[in-house]
């Protein structure tokens, strides 16, 4: 096999979100490296549906102010402390980029757009960690409230397929070995 299919396939086999990320986030350069993976993916009528919203340093509270105004809609007994705890997982990374589908209505189902958008959101994790960072995928209520889009600069009607926290990695995952049981119906 070939040096890059090699690093192709342990790319693929050891990736794993990271448990938790420190500073410093990706460069710009590195950012923007990992953007242009997300827009290599597969896109049916090449509608190109990729929205990205870069959150870095003070600009993370968008998201959490969100985090913490879903929260307290849910459990309206939260204190003020568990609704800062809220507010500060935004912190779990330096940088989160806000990956959304704007959608093209057309003949392309929209489904299709979406899953274009996901494609690209794993090109982006496996960039990321080619590059030394490190990833986690996250969405929750955030990613389904017409008013945290908008707040996020997105229109309602995108649709968040990740909020992908991007960081150095203080402490690593274990990836999860690439099983096949139960999955495959093999037919000739
Ligand atoms: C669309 C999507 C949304 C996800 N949302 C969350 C989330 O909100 N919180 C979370 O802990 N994990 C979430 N995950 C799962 C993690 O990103 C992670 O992939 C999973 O826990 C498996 O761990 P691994 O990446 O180390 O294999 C999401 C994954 C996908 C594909």
């Amino acid at each position: 096999m070939s040096a890059t299919l090699v690093d192709l396939l342990t790319a693929i086999e050891s990736r794993a979100s990271a448990l938790k990320l420190i500073e410093p986030g990706p460069t710009r350069a590195h950012l923007e490296q990992i953007m242009r993976a997300g827009v290599r993916a597969p896109d049916h009528g090449r509608l190109r549906p990729w929205r990205f919203v870069v959150l870095e340093g003070a600009a993370r509270a968008k998201l959490g102010d969100a985090m913490a105004r879903l929260s307290l809609a849910k459990f309206p007994q939260s204190t003020p402390e568990q609704l800062d705890g809220e507010r500060r997982k935004v912190l779990r990374a330096p940088t989160i980029v806000v990956v959304a589908a704007s959608i093209t209505q057309g003949k392309i189902p929209e489904v299709e757009q979406v899953a274009a958008v996901a494609a690209g959101v794993e090109n982006m994790v496996l960039v990321a960690q080619a590059l030394g960072y490190g990833t986690m995928w996250k969405t929750g209520a955030a990613a389904y409230d017409a008013q945290a889009k908008t707040a996020l600069g997105l229109t309602a009607q995108d649709q968040i397929v990740a909020f992908l926290y991007l960081g150095t990695t203080a402490l690593a995952g274990t990836a999860t070995p690439a099983s096949l049981d139960g999955i495959v119906t093999w037919t000739k």
